[in-house]
């Protein structure tokens, strides 16, 4: 079974996992197990070369403040009551929304998400995108859903986390309506909700080549 172990201070472990992907494709290595650098020091990433140990890294959140409560926008979209909810301590920025459908998501408008400027299918077609879980919808008062795929992977993103798909995760989902299918976890260290992504990549502008 696919599965992802933080390591206490250190990297995380990832066995049995098919697709190791970067923006190039596939980069799977040729064995069942691997360290992936979390603590975004490493001079051979995505794998540990054990800079975490040498700088000191800690992978203990302490009594950091998180951004954990979801925040629900709600609107009549095509004759059908549509509720996107967001919780920003589980989002990594990485912009697959504003890409998508900026009518309704765009991060320059107040309130950033305004389901009544858009479609349904386009609604779905980013919640279905929606790498870090942070965003659900429900519509006609249905359950929230994240729209998960069958994709069985982890993916790289440049200057940014790891997207996890379908990996099992020996760690606490304390994430507010969090995804246990598909979610990411920090790769630059930075994270003050680790093991996963909570952004702070993207507001101290952290870089693969830093
Ligand atoms: S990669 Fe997003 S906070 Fe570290």
């Amino acid at each position: 079974m696919p599965k992802i172990k933080p390591m206490k201070d250190g990297p995380l472990l990832v066995e049995g996992v098919p697709n190791l992907k970067n923006s190039d494709g596939d980069i799977s290595p040729d064995k069942p197990s691997f360290a992936l650098c979390r603590c975004g020091l490493s001079k051979n990433k995505p794998y540990c070369d054990y800079a975490h140990a040498a700088a000191g890294f800690t992978s203990d959140n302490g009594d950091a403040k998180i951004r954990n409560t979801p925040i629900a926008y709600r609107a009549e979209v095509e004759g059908h009551q549509v509720e996107v909810s967001y919780t920003p301590v589980l989002c990594g920025h990485i912009g697959e929304c504003q890409r998508l459908h900026q009518a309704v998501f765009d991060p320059k408008k107040m309130p950033w998400i305004q389901p009544e400027n858009g479609t349904l299918e386009g609604i779905r077609s980013v919640i279905s995108a929606c790498p870090s879980g942070a965003l659900t919808l429900s519509i006609d008062g249905m359950d929230p859903t994240h729209l998960e795929s069958d994709d069985v992977s982890v993916t790289i993103v440049k200057d940014g986390p790891y997207v996890v798909k379908n990996v099992s995760l020996g760690a606490v989902f304390n994430g507010a309506n969090a995804s246990e299918e598909e979610y990411i976890l920090c790769r630059c260290g930075k994270s003050k909700n680790k093991p996963f992504c909570d952004g702070s990549h993207h507001d101290e502008k952290w870089r693969d080549d830093a």
